[in-house]
């Protein structure tokens, strides 16, 4: 992918984190820039951030991976929505206006939720592709690969309830994948050896359309191809939700370079890697985060 020679990775120093807003009395855009906060439990929100940054090149982000508490697939509930809910209000606390949950399970276990704990924020959410998928699909056979979480989910029931009834379709949990790529492994043995199985499965399936309904696996869709063949159609909707995200963004500005600050709770290296290699910036300052 060719870099985009506009782009700007800066700190503002008015964007400092600061206690926990009550949002209510805490609107002051005058004193900083509103900003849109994207998140993920770590670096697969990039894959969205990427399509973000085409659609709204002249706005100001704050991306936060949470890779300190990475996976989310494989957690409870109640904690991803624990952490959900600091990300938000550290997000919301650095100016953050619209939130994009650049994350598949976050977004399935609460953004519900955070919906209603933060009715000043506008958020936009990935939803696994269903409905795409069963549109492209030719035999009404699909495969799902996502977190154990999210294909525990009430919503993504909800999803294969209002919009598969007629098709035929496989949820292929992934554990590991997330951690694997998390880890910088986007080819080779280590990624192999996780994602191999998980695609075998899904050809004996017989399926012609596969959605990749963790932000992670974009990452990896050279791999997911080549073992699952040509004949395989792959639907992930970071685009889709890009320009979800730019249509509610009030204050899209096509103009000047983006602003982005990106912070990581966990090791950087994958982060910056990312930002370096697959989203097109020229320039990749992590920064540390406790949260
Ligand atoms: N990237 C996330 C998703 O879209 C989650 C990966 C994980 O932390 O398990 O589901």
């Amino acid at each position: 992918m060719g870099r985009l020679s506009a782009a700007v990775i800066a700190a503002h120093p008015t964007l400092l984190p600061r206690p926990l807003p009550d949002l209510e009395n805490d609107l002051d855009d005058h004193i900083r820039p509103a900003s849109i906060g994207v998140f993920d439990s770590g670096v697969g929100g990039l894959s969205v951030l990427r399509k973000l940054r085409r659609r709204l090149p002249g706005a100001s982000m704050v991306y936060v991976g949470d890779g300190a508490f990475a996976p989310y697939g494989s957690r409870p509930a109640v904690q991803i929505l624990a952490r959900c809910e600091r990300i938000v209000g550290h997000l919301a606390g650095q100016g953050a206006r619209l939130i994009v949950v650049a994350c598949n399970t976050a977004t399935v276990q609460a953004i519900d939720s955070l919906r209603e704990h933060w009715p000043a924020l506008t958020f936009v959410g990935v939803e696994p592709g269903i409905k795409p998928a069963v549109a492209v699909s030719r035999s009404g056979r699909i495969a799902v690969m996502a977190t154990p979480a999210t294909l525990q989910s009430a919503r993504l029931r909800q999803l294969v309830e209002h919009h598969a009834a007629g098709a035929s379709v496989l949820l292929q949990p992934c554990p590991g994948l997330a951690d694997v790529i998390e880890a910088g492994e986007l080819d080779g043995p280590a990624l192999l050896a996780v994602l191999t199985p998980y695609c075998d499965r899904i050809t004996q399936a017989g399926v012609d359309t596969v959605v990749l309904a963790c932000t992670h696996y974009a990452f990896v869709t050279d791999a997911i191809r080549r073992l699952l063949g040509p004949g395989v159609t792959l639907i992930d909707t970071a685009a889709a939700v890009a320009e979800r995200a730019a249509n509610v963004w009030a204050d899209a500005d096509s103009r000047g370079a983006l602003m982005l600050r990106a912070q990581s709770t966990g090791d950087p290296r994958t982060m910056r890697r990312l930002l370096l290699q697959c989203a097109g910036f020229e320039s990749a300052e992590v920064e540390p985060l406790t949260l």
